[in-house]
């Protein structure tokens, strides 16, 4: 905790444009939301985004509530929050009513803002005990965890005092009870088949009416199928059809594909969805919250950070990682991260690249944090840059 006073939950005068962006009682500071990438959004990324701007809700990786329940080092390593972390969405996955409810109760009790059930994930591991997108072919079932996790959380209300500590910039609507629960979202998939899809019989326009009527507040659309994976493009009509489905009763937020600010001004237009989540995009580019709020608001984009200051931002997420986590395991974050930093790194004035590969295999091969900060430092210093590196030209 910071020490500083909370700041008050009411209202500021409503914003005209883009218009505010309402999870049920919660009213965020922009439209756009960090996605969960199991694995890679955790505390520290979370913190490096937050700091650059822009973000209105971050939300925590899939979480087992059978892990919190038992209170398992990795499902707690992988929940952990603190109090610049807000607003901040846990996102549960399975498929057994009871026991999501009280994971989401857990959730409530240990920090969450807003609580998101996993109904997208495709992974075998997920999907084969039925959870994740699995739900996708069982809609009765979906919508009855849905509606066990929302009585649940409508049982453990939260006061206004505790409501202050996990609202951070995001406000909490005028004119509610005292006690107010913490709203229950979604994160879908167009369905399961492609060819349910392409034959108009995708289950997501109905799922979210659906979803909607038990109280659910909010529905993010990853616009693929399960059999899509992360193959092909966004499907933006298929997101367009749940937004035209659930006809404004509840914000749909459009996500997948978004890498530049642009294109999150272009999900918006394509789909007419309420909000964008960005999830690998974010991964290379923390300060894309920034920049795609400033071109929805003033039509502008900053100038990119130079690469000293992307420097700066590897580092302070390996700090961060040092600090909330472990030297073995911070180790292992930059190791494998280094290449989704490295993306935005080393170009030349003419579009050409330089010093990013060795760089990268530097970082993969250092042993200690005390070389990976010693290579950093060579990297700014000129010592990677000294060639060009044609083989590199075509990652982006
Ligand atoms: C490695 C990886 C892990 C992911 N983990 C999760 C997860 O824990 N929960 C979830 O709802 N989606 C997860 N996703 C899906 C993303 O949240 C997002 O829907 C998808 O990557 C498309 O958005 P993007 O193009 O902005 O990345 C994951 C995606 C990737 C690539």
């Amino acid at each position: 905790m910071s020490g500083h006073p909370a700041p008050t939950p009411t209202a500021p005068p409503p914003r005209l444009w883009p218009p505010q962006l309402w999870v049920g009682p919660v009213g965020l500071e922009t439209n756009l939301l960090l996605a969960p990438i199991a694995g890679y959004c955790d505390l520290a990324f979370r913190m490096i985004c937050r700091e650059w701007g822009g973000l209105g809700l971050a939300c925590t990786d899939l979480l087992s509530p059978q892990g919190l329940l038992r209170g398992t080092a990795t499902s707690l390593d992988l929940a952990k929050t603190n109090s610049f972390d807000k607003p901040i969405g846990m996102q549960l996955y399975g498929a057994d009513p009871e026991i999501m409810a009280q994971g989401a109760r857990w959730a409530v009790e240990h920090g969450a803002t807003v609580i998101d059930i996993n109904m997208g994930c495709p992974v075998d591991k997920v999907t084969k005990k039925d959870g994740g997108s699995k739900l996708l072919t069982d809609l009765s079932r979906a919508v009855s965890v849905a509606k066990r996790v929302r009585e649940e959380l409508d049982r453990c209300p939260l006061s206004r005092d505790q409501w202050r500590e996990r609202l951070g910039a995001a406000i909490l609507k005028d004119g509610l009870p005292e006690r107010v629960p913490v709203p229950l979202t979604c994160k879908i998939r167009l369905c399961w088949s492609t060819s349910d899809y392409e034959s108009g019989q995708a289950c997501s326009p109905h799922l979210a009416r659906m979803l909607a009527d038990v109280g659910v507040v909010a529905v993010t659309v990853h616009g693929r199928t399960t059999e899509d994976k992360f193959q092909g493009t966004v499907r933006h009509a298929g997101i367009a059809r749940v937004v035209e489905s659930v006809a404004g009763r509840i914000p749909i937020i459009g996500n997948g594909d978004v890498r530049e600010p642009e294109d999150a001004v272009a999900m918006i237009a394509k789909t007419g969805c309420s909000g964008v989540m960005i999830g690998r995009g974010a991964l290379s580019t923390p300060w894309i919250f920034r920049d795609a709020w400033s071109l929805q608001t003033r039509g502008t984009v900053d100038p990119a950070p130079t690469d000293s200051v992307k420097i700066e931002i590897v580092r302070r997420y390996f700090t961060l990682m040092l600090e909330q986590r472990d030297e073995r395991y911070a180790m292992y974050q930059i190791n494998r991260r280094i290449s989704w930093f490295a993306k935005r790194l080393g170009f030349n004035p003419d579009g050409t690249r330089s010093g990013v590969k060795r760089l990268k295999e530097a970082i993969r091969n250092a042993k200690t944090p005390a070389e990976v900060h010693s290579i950093l430092d060579g990297y700014l210093a000129g010592g990677y840059r000294c060639e060009m590196e044609p083989a590199e030209l075509s990652e982006e």
